[in-house]
């Protein structure tokens, strides 16, 4: 008999609910609870929330501990923040309840290098509920990591790997657009990015850390350079905001890695109102040479959520701990799979 696995979502916001959304309409997953601390949404039923034609019996809360006692997961989805150090406490929870864990975090995608010691911590735990946890998501998690690292596969040998995502991030969510400055004066942008009120894009270091761990390529330096706010030439109004001439359309933010002074790794993230041609490219020098371009580019919120519930079953039949995109078997569309009775 076939089963589908039933999943806990902990984080509603702009991200969330269209994660929500998507596992109500997938077949192989039952969403059994969610839980969100905005206190705006506690009590209301996720039907209503998302204004949905899909049965869904469910009220969100903002209780963890009692929805992990008093309903049964499988698997618990977290999109609550990108710092490892927030989501700590709520993966520790969910590990320490039995349930596999997986997250759009992105210092969770390769946390060895920033925060050895939580990393260290949530392999244990893991380890001692026979449970898995990993970072996931569109970027970091798969077109400026694992991509590259599998691309790498036919080359015999690799010079300089060179990734490009140019989007027009008007079609991504509102949380997005806000934290990559859109519509800020360019003081305000140098401000907020300075006093950490916006991040940016965050992860560009973590993809690094896993291409530099997956080809061994013993890089020496990795860096991030300050994020540069792009300009707009005209007013331009989108869904999100309107935008002064300027003003901010958004941000192009680098990551390299360097070795003996020689740049081995470019990651250049470009997201910004407008942004055409769309695009996601990677050009791996060596042999033989490697050009791939995905024309159009991925629609990150859509990829991000396609990642995160395509790992479930992955996840749910892996070895316990602290897991990265590196070390899962292929991913792919899962939602043909079935939980095995
Ligand atoms: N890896 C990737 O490729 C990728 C892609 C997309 C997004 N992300 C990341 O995923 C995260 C979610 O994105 P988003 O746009 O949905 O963010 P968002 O709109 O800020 O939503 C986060 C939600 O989580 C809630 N929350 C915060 N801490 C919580 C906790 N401890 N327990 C329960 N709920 C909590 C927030 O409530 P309050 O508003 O009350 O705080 C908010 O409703 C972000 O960090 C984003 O950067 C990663």
């Amino acid at each position: 008999m076939t089963e589908s696995f039933r999943v806990m979502q902990i984080g509603f916001g702009s991200l969330g609910r269209h994660i929500s959304s998507t596992i109500l309409k997938r077949e192989n997953l039952e969403l059994v609870s969610v839980v969100d601390a905005n206190p705006d949404l506690v009590g209301k039923s996720i039907k209503v929330l998302l204004q949905s034609e899909v049965a869904s019996e469910i009220s969100l809360t903002d209780d963890l501990k009692g929805a992990l006692k008093n309903v049964p997961a499988d698997v618990a989805l977290v999109a609550t923040s990108s710092s490892i150090k927030t989501v700590f406490p709520t993966i520790e929870a969910c590990l320490e309840s039995g349930l596999d864990v997986v997250s759009i975090c992105e210092e969770l995608s390769f946390p060895y290098q920033k925060s050895p010691s939580i990393a260290k911590n949530l392999d244990q735990i893991a380890k001692k509920y026979g449970k898995t946890v990993v970072g996931t998501g569109i970027n970091p998690g798969y077109l400026m990591d694992l991509l590259p690292i599998v691309l790498t596969g036919p080359c015999q040998t690799v010079n300089t790997i060179h990734v490009t995502r140019h989007m027009n991030s008007s079609h991504r969510r509102p949380s997005f657009q806000k934290k990559i400055g859109t519509g800020m004066t360019k003081e305000e942008f140098r401000k907020n990015i300075d006093e950490g009120r916006i991040t940016g894009h965050v992860g560009l270091v973590e993809s690094i850390q896993m291409i530099d761990a997956a080809l061994n390529l013993g890089l020496d330096e990795i860096e991030e350079l300050p994020p540069e706010a792009i300009i707009a030439k005209k007013r331009v109004t989108n869904s999100f905001t309107t935008i002064g001439k300027g003003d901010v359309l958004g941000l192009k933010s680098v990551g390299v890695g360097r070795k003996n002074g020689m740049q081995i790794v470019t990651l250049d993230f470009q997201a910004y109102a407008e942004a055409s041609p769309q695009y996601d490219e990677v050009i791996i020098d060596g042999i033989p040479k490697m050009h791939q371009r995905i024309e159009g580019g991925v629609q990150g919120d859509q990829g991000t959520i396609g990642m995160l519930l395509n790992l479930i079953p992955i996840v749910i039949n892996e070895e316990p701990g602290l897991k990265t995109m590196k070390d899962l078997p292929v991913p792919r569309n899962t939602s043909r799979f079935w939980k095995e009775n």
